[in-house]
Formats: C-alpha cells, sequence, structure tokens
C-alpha cells in the first residue's frame, strides 16, 4: 500500500473514547462522518457556496481506528459537473498520537452546489476563483 498522501490536509481532530464501538475500535460511522465534513469543506470551497452530499462511492475502512489516535483528512477535487464535484478522501492516523501514519479508510464523496432553498446551482469557472486557485497550488 502507498504511504503517500493525496490531496491536502483538510481536518485533524483525535479519536475519543466516547467514540467506540462495542469492541473497543472507533466507530465506523464517526470516521465516515469526519470524511464527510473534511469533504464538505474541500467541496464548499470550490464551489464557493452551500454544498449537499450527494453520494459515497468506494467506501474502504482499510485498518481499524483506535483510542488516542490523531485522524487526519486528505482531500482533493477529482472532477467537476455542471453543479456537483467528486471529491477522493483519504484518512490517515498517527497511532497513539506520535507512532507510525496508516491509511485507514479511503473514498469518493460527490456534492451538489446548492442555494439557500436547497437547489442545485452552477459552479463557478476555475477562472473566476484567483484565491482558491493559489490556495491549491
Ligand atoms: C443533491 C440534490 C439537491 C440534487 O437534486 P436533483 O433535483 O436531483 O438535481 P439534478 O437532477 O439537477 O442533479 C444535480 C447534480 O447532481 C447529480 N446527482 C443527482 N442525484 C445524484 C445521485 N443520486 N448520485 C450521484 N449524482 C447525483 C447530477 O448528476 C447532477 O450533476 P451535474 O449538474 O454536475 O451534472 C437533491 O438530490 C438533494 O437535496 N439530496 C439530498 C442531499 C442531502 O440532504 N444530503 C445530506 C444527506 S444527510
Amino acid at each position: 500500500m502507498s504511504q503517500t498522501t493525496r490531496g491536502r490536509i483538510t481536518t485533524r481532530t483525535i479519536a475519543m473514547p466516547g467514540d467506540t464501538n462495542p469492541s473497543g475500535d472507533i466507530f465506523g460511522g464517526w470516521v465516515l462522518s469526519q470524511m464527510d465534513i473534511a469533504a464538505g469543506i474541500c467541496a464548499g470551497q470550490r464551489a464557493q457556496s452551500r454544498v449537499v452530499t450527494v453520494s459515497v462511492d468506494k467506501m474502504s475502512f482499510i485498518r481499524p481506528v483506535k483510542v488516542g489516535d490523531i485522524l487526519g483528512i486528505y482531500t482533493e477535487v477529482d472532477s467537476v459537473g455542471k453543479t456537483s464535484i467528486n471529491v477522493h478522501i483519504e484518512a490517515w492516523v498517527r497511532r497513539d498520537r506520535i507512532g507510525l501514519r496508516e491509511k485507514v479508510t479511503e473514498a469518493k464523496f460527490k456534492f451538489v452546489a446548492v442555494n439557500d432553498d436547497g437547489k442545485p446551482i452552477p459552479l463557478p469557472v476555475f477562472e473566476d476563483l484567483p484565491s482558491y486557485v493559489s490556495q491549491i497550488q
């Protein structure tokens, strides 16, 4: 497995005892929600608007997450449509805060840019986003 992260670090948090399943590992739904938060930040910056998650694809749970791990979520825009944004997401942990770094999950999430009424709106063209372009380069 590749030891190289793909995308930009978007969020970091620590896995807490309250996030565990009955086996003592971190609950998959918690990891998924952290990925949704980070991918939503990534998509919202590209859309420059509110976005909603429309689909979750190719979600792979590769390694367990443990209490005390630092979870870092990396995101990258894969492709865009008229109103939609496909985001590649990877979650990596640093074991017990300072230990080995391992990739724990990856996925593709799709978001749609929406207006205040929740209706799809066209994405801004890339060239009209100078500050966004400079951030991701
Ligand atoms: C996302 C949403 C606004 C799309 O509304 P819609 O009426 O289907 O809109 P459209 O048919 O015009 O499609 C808009 C875009 O979404 C994409 N899309 C719509 N449904 C999709 C689906 N099920 N899977 C993947 N893409 C989808 C379309 O391909 C289109 O992309 P494009 O403009 O880049 O070509 C609507 O489905 C919605 O509100 N869903 C709930 C979102 C939500 O609450 N998320 C949080 C879950 S807790």
